[in-house]
C-alpha cells in the first residue's frame, strides 16, 4: 500500500535516479529510501541505461540484484559519478547529516565521499533545525568501553544497539559493534564528528558534514531539490 510516507519515498528515489547518465558509476545507499532509488534504476537500465552499481551494504547489493542493476566494486571502478543516500536526520540550512540507522555508515561514508557528486533522498520527517538524533558510532569490538568513555567525556549517552532477532548486539557488515551516542540538540556537527574520529578504535561515525550536493526530498505533492 503507496502511504503518503512510501510515496515520498518514492518520489525522492525516482528523482535522484533521474540525475543518471549513460555511463556512470552510482553508488547505492541503505534503508528504504535508497532502495526505492535503486528500484528505479534498475527500471532504467532494464530501458538500456549502461550503468554500473557500488553497493554501500550487503542490503543494497541484493536490493540491487534484485532490482536488475548491475554491480562493480569500489576497487573496479576508477570514480564514483554519483551517490544517491537515504539519512536518518538532515539539518535544513546546513550541510549534515546523521546516518546509520541500518548499522551501514562506515561503508556508506567511503562511497558518498568518494563520489563526484552525493544525492541525498528523504522524506519530510527526516528534516530538522537542529540534528539530535543519536550519533551510531561504529567500534573496533576491543573498543567498545573505552570509547564509551570517552564519549561520556564528550557529553554523550551511548548505547551499545542490541540485535532484534538474536541475542547480543547488532554486528556490523564490517564484524564491529555500534554505540548509539544521545548528544541530545548538536549545537556543532563539524566539531563533535572531528572529535568522534580521533577516538581510538573508532571506525566510523554517522555524522555526515560537508558531504552533500543535493537533497531530494519527496512530499505527496512531489520533489523538492535543495543544491548545497
Ligand atoms: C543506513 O545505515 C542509514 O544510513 C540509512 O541511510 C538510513 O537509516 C535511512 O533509511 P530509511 O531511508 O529507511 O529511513
Amino acid at each position: 500500500k503507496d502511504t503518503s510516507e512510501t510515496a515520498a519515498k518514492r518520489r525522492a528515489g525516482e528523482s535522484a535516479a533521474e540525475r543518471v547518465e549513460d555511463g556512470m558509476v552510482v553508488g547505492l545507499g541503505t534503508g528504504s529510501t535508497a532502495a526505492c532509488a535503486i528500484d528505479a534504476l534498475g527500471r532504467r537500465a532494464d530501458a538500456g541505461l549502461d550503468i554500473r552499481g557500488v553497493a554501500t551494504s550487503f542490503q543494497s547489493r541484493e536490493r540491487a540484484k534484485a532490482a536488475g542493476v548491475p554491480l562493480a566494486s569500489l576497487d573496479e571502478v576508477d570514480a564514483v559519478d554519483v551517490a544517491i543516500d537515504g539519512a536518518d536526520e538532515v539539518l535544513e540550512g546546513g550541510n549534515a547529516l546523521v546516518k546509520g540507522g541500518g548499522a551501514a555508515h562506515a561503508r556508506e561514508k567511503i562511497v558518498d565521499a568518494f563520489a563526484d557528486d552525493f544525492l541525498v533522498v528523504a522524506d519530510p520527517s527526516k528534516l530538522t533545525n537542529a540534528l539530535s538524533h543519536p550519533v551510531p558510532v561504529e567500534v573496533l569490538p576491543d573498543a567498545r568501553t573505552t570509547v564509551s568513555a570517552s564519549v561520556e567525556a564528550l557529553g554523550g549517552d551511548p548505547v551499545l544497539r542490541a540485535a532484534t532477532r538474536k541475542d547480543g548486539p547488532v554486528v556490523t557488515d564490517n564484524g564491529n559493534l555500534v554505540l548509539d551516542c544521545d548528544f541530545g540538540a548538536i549545537d556543532d556537527p563539524a566539531g563533535l564528528a572531528t572529535a568522534l574520529a580521533g577516538l581510538p578504535g573508532v571506525v566510523e561515525h554517522g555524522l555526515f558534514v560537508g558531504l552533500t550536493d543535493e537533497v531530494h526530498v519527496g512530499d505527496d505533492d512531489g520533489v523538492r531539490v535543495r543544491a548545497l
